[in-house]
C-alpha cells in the first residue's frame, strides 16, 4: 500500500469567519425576510446536533467490544443514505441484516444498490474489528431461507491491528463537488486502488482518456435524463431529500443540502429556501441534470466502473460493496475524492422492470464488453477543491435488532 499523502488542511479560522459573516451578510441583504430562518435551518450548525453525533462518538470510543463494531459500521456508504441496515450482537457474533423497509423503490427494484451498501457496512464491521482484538469471520447470507440475513461474522480474540483504512473511517465523505480539472489521477494509483480487491468475482473498470471519459460522461448524462423523465423514479428519489433543518436532525438519514458539494454560500442560500421551491420535482430535476452535467461529469478526472460477475446474486453485490468502501476509504487517505453516479445502471434496472427496451443495459454491456462481467456501479474520481461534509446518521440504538 503506497504511503498516504496529506489530505487538505483545514480552513483557517480567519477564513471561516470571513466565510460565515459574507454569508450572513448575503443573507440579510438578499433574502431578507427569510434571515430569520438562518440559524434555525442550520445554515450555522454544519455537522452539528444529533445527527452528526455518530461520527464524533466513534472516535471517543466509550464504546467497546462488539458495539463498536456497530459505530463503525454505520458510518459506512449507502444508497441515498437509507441505512438500510440492522444489528444483532453479542459478546462473540455480529450479525447484519438487511431493513428491506429502507429500499429505495423504483430507484433500485431489484436491491442492487442495497445489498452493495450493506456490503459497505460489512467492511467496516471487518476493519473494525482487526483494530480492536478481533479475529473476524465473514460468512455471508448464512441463512439459505432468509435473504436479509446478510451476514455472520465471529468474533474470536487476536492481536489489535488497525489499519490506516480503520483511522479513515470518520474521514470519508462522498465528495459531490467539482474536481480539480489539472490534476489527472495517474495509472499508478489507479493501479492501486484495483490491487486492493481480493476477490475474485470483483473488479473494477477504469475510463480515462479523453475519449473514453466523453463516453461515458454521456451516458450518465443521458441515464440522468431518462431518470428526470420517470416520475415514479424521481418521487422515490425525492423522498430522501432532508431539506429543512429540523427535518434532518429528526430522521438522522437521507441527502442533505451539506452533502451537495456546494459552496458555503450556495449552501447557506439553498437552506433558508422554502422546502417547497426546493422538493419541486421539475425544479430538483433540472439542478440535478446542470450538477451531473457541468460538476459531477465535466471535472471528472477519470470514471470507474465496479464489475461482478453475476449482479443479481447477493454475494457477490456484498463483496463489490465491501471493495467499494475499501476503495473510498483509502482513496480518503490518500486526499482523492470519489462519487457513485448510479444513473445508468439505476435506468439499467428500471428498464428490466418495467420490460422497456434496454438501452442502458445495453450501454453497459458495452462498457464491460464481453468478457462475461456485469456493471454493478460507476463512478467517478479525482482530486477534490474542496473537503466534503459528513452525511446525517441514526444512533446505533436505532438500528439494533
Ligand atoms: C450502492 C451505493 C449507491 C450510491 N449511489 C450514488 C449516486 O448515484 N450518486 C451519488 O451522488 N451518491 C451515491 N452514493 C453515495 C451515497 O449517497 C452516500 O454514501 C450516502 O449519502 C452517505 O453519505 P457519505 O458517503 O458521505 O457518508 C451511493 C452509495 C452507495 C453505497
Amino acid at each position: 500500500m503506497t504511503k498516504p499523502t496529506a489530505t487538505k488542511p483545514p480552513l483557517p479560522n480567519s477564513r471561516r469567519t470571513f466565510l460565515k459573516r459574507a454569508g450572513a451578510a448575503t443573507l440579510v441583504a438578499v433574502v431578507g425576510g427569510s434571515v430569520y430562518r438562518a440559524a434555525d435551518r442550520g445554515v450555522f450548525s454544519v455537522g452539528r446536533g444529533d445527527a452528526y453525533e455518530p461520527w464524533k462518538t466513534w472516535r471517543e470510543e466509550q464504546t467497546t467490544g462488539t458495539m463498536a463494531l456497530v459505530q463503525s459500521a454505520i458510518l459506512a456508504a449507502n444508497p441515498h443514505n437509507s441505512q438500510p441496515w440492522l444489528f444483532r450482537v453479542s459478546e462473540a457474533q455480529l450479525d447484519l441484516f438487511a431493513d428491506p423497509a429502507r429500499n429505495i423503490g423504483s430507484i433500485d427494484p431489484f436491491l442492487r444498490e442495497m445489498y452493495t451498501g450493506l456490503g459497505c457496512a460489512l467492511e467496516n464491521v471487518v476493519l473494525s474489528a482487526r483494530a480492536l482484538g478481533y479475529r473476524p469471520r465473514v460468512q455471508l447470507l448464512p441463512d439459505p431461507e432468509n435473504s436479509a440475513h446478510v451476514a455472520r461474522i465471529e468474533l474470536t480474540p487476536g492481536d489489535a491491528r488497525p489499519s490506516e483504512l480503520y483511522h479513515a473511517i470518520p474521514n470519508r465523505h462522498t465528495n459531490r463537488a467539482a474536481y480539480d480539472t489539472e490534476r489527472p489521477v495517474w495509472p499508478e494509483t489507479l493501479a492501486a486502488i484495483s490491487a486492493l480487491n481480493d476477490n475474485p468475482d470483483v473488479g473494477v473498470l477504469w475510463f480515462t482518456s479523453a475519449g473514453e471519459r466523453q463516453k461515458v460522461g454521456e451516458l450518465i448524462v443521458a441515464a440522468t435524463e431518462a431518470l428526470n423523465a420517470d416520475a415514479e423514479q424521481l418521487h422515490d428519489s425525492d423522498a430522501w431529500l432532508r431539506l429543512g433543518w429540523d427535518q434532518l436532525q429528526a430522521h438522522r438519514d437521507g441527502i442533505t443540502v451539506d452533502a451537495q458539494g456546494a459552496s458555503s454560500l450556495s449552501r447557506a442560500f439553498l437552506k433558508v429556501l422554502p422546502n417547497v421551491a426546493l422538493s419541486d420535482s421539475e425544479q430538483g430535476a433540472k439542478v440535478f441534470l446542470q450538477k451531473t452535467r457541468d460538476v459531477h461529469v465535466a471535472t471528472a478526472a477519470g470514471f470507474g466502473l465496479l464489475i461482478v460477475r453475476d449482479v443479481a446474486d447477493n454475494a457477490q453485490r456484498l463483496s463489490g460493496g465491501r471493495f467499494w468502501q475499501r476503495l473510498h476509504l483509502w482513496a480518503t487517505t490518500q486526499g482523492l475524492a470519489v462519487q457513485p453516479l448510479n444513473q445508468m445502471a439505476e435506468r439499467a434496472d428500471r428498464e428490466r422492470q418495467l420490460g422497456l427496451e434496454p438501452i442502458f443495459g445495453r450501454a453497459l454491456a458495452q462498457l464491460t464488453g464481453d468478457s462475461g462481467w456485469k456493471a454493478l456501479m460507476p463512478f467517478r474520481i479525482g482530486y477534490p477543491m474542496v473537503r466534503a461534509l459528513a452525511s446525517p446518521r441514526r444512533a446505533v440504538q436505532e438500528v439494533l435488532t
